[in-house]
């Protein structure tokens, strides 16, 4: 007879804490968060986003990891535990996997392109260089095939190692390490923008609200990147949460992870805007805000600006590596639990298959592969990726988990899931909680999907 290997374990809260941190914290908050801030206009887009956080992302965060913890499985083999084999519920684990490659694959190389500017403030590439010359970088990186595929794989490597060694040995160890570190060098950064002229006016710029030229469309951004920014919809917290004992804390290891999500989102901003502001350059330069505009100012600043060049990219790809671990896991628990595959051959399976899926990403910028194809949609590979992901994955997925939970789980078997472990939460937590779930989550995302797909344009209902 099958002996099956009991299911691994986080060994403390505070490591399940810090791995699942590390999963949210990522590109999202550090590359996506400032940008879009900048150019909503800041102040009034802060605020909703943290409403968006607070009342749609903690309770479907809650949810995920409910459903991890009390199945013990990933995403595929959760909703057949919990919905029977038969039911369609599985497809949402289904999504959850496809997710997990799509996003992997092109996130990869952007955080292929972080360690290449590692490396560039290693080497003292952008001093001496003008203005010009340091933008014209990244396009040059961009465009170039080669050496993103190079990046790319060394980055897939990284990911790989950590997910090869298990849950504990691997992601919990590695988060440990690398969680208290960005935590630390973030508020180190922090405080040196604090003594940098333009820190007032980044700070107004972030917290004050101000008749801001916010479109009624920016609430949904800021809803779609609550999202993304806690690895939500395609089952990455789920995966986490199965690896929980079923006596722990769900409420409030999730309001920790949401805190410390949203504390370096807000950091990354007070990093950023300070220098931005005193360096006299412009807040809204969009997706090329930390590639461009931010070695650019690194270079202005000379010596000392490429250690702070170098430190500030190391932040990044440790970031990108503790999310895109969380990733992987996902796509590899889906082998081990479902197919019964060890941990190893797993790993480096899916790892392998999503490294050929992002080298089309790679290319992207190079137009080297399928040029008709990528004429014919007119975007390429690259932002394909992103936008199914971001557009439609994450939100599908959410949706499902929460309409799941608020809808089709078992009254009973929800709150007592819910309830166990903890002590502290007390009635009305768990009905409002429920009814975020039911009404709030389902309806705010809903409207994200209309006015993706033009159905609906929230801009001139409102406005
Ligand atoms: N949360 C990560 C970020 O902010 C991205 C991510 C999305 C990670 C989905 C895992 C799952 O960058």
């Amino acid at each position: 007879m099958e002996t099956k290997i009991a299911r691994e374990h986080w060994g403390s809260r505070l490591g399940f804490v810090l791995a699942a941190a590390g999963s949210a914290v990522g590109l999202g908050n550090i590359w996506k968060f400032p940008y879009i801030t900048g150019e909503n206009g800041g102040g009034i887009f802060v605020l909703i986003y943290l409403f968006c956080i607070l009342l749609v992302g903690l309770p479907i965060l809650m949810a995920e990891i409910v459903v991890g913890r009390s199945s013990q499985k990933s995403p595929v083999g959760a909703f057949i535990e919990l919905a029977g084999e038969e039911s369609n519920w599985k497809l949402i684990g289904f999504l959850g996997v496809l997710s997990g490659f799509v996003i992997l694959s092109y996130y990869s190389v952007v955080a292929g392109w972080a360690l290449n500017y590692t490396f560039m403030s290693l080497t003292n590439f952008f001093e001496g260089k003008t203005p010009d010359e340091i933008g014209a970088i990244f396009g040059e990186l961009y465009t170039a095939g080669g050496i993103n595929i190079f990046w790319h794989s060394i980055f897939m490597v990284m990911v790989i190692s950590v997910v090869i060694s298990g849950v504990k040995k691997g992601i919990e160890k590695w988060n440990r390490i690398l969680m208290p570190f960005l935590i630390l060098i973030f508020i180190v950064l922090a405080v040196f923008s604090i003594f940098l002229d333009g820190w007032k006016e980044a700070a107004d710029f972030v917290f004050m609200p101000h008749a801001s030229k916010l479109k009624p469309s920016g609430v949904l951004e800021a809803l779609g990147h609550a999202f993304f920014t806690l690895s939500l919809g395609m089952g990455a917290m789920l995966t986490y949460g199965s690896y929980l004992e079923q006596e722990s804390d769900i409420p409030k290891s999730s309001l920790m992870i949401g805190g410390l999500d949203t504390f370096v989102a807000l950091l990354a901003c007070m990093v950023m805007f300070p220098i931005i502001f005193t360096y006299g350059h412009d807040p809204q330069a969009g997706p090329g805000l930390i590639f461009q505009t931010l070695p650019i100012i690194f270079g202005e600043i000379g010596g000392g600006g490429m250690f702070l060049s170098f430190i500030f990219f190391v932040l990044i790809v440790f970031a990108a590596l503790s999310s895109g671990v969380s990733l992987l896991e996902v796509v590899t628990s889906y082998l081990i639990d479902e197919k019964e595959w060890d941990r190893v051959k797993s790993t480096l399976v899916t790892g392998g298959i999503v490294f050929i899926f992002g080298v089309p990403s790679a290319l992207s910028g190079s137009g080297a592969l399928f040029p008709q194809w990528e004429h014919m949609y007119g975007k390429n590979f690259f932002d394909t990726f992103d936008y199914l992901a971001s557009n439609w994955m994450l939100p599908l997925g959410g949706l499902f988990i929460a309409l799941y939970v608020g809808w089709v789980m078992d009254p009973a078997t929800r709150k007592a899931d819910i309830q166990r472990g903890t002590s502290w939460t007390q009635n009305w937590f768990y009905k409002g909680w429920v009814i975020l779930l039911k009404y709030i989550a389902p309806i705010a995302v809903m409207l994200i999907i209309l006015q993706r797909v033009g159905l609906i344009d929230i801009d001139a209902i409102i406005g």
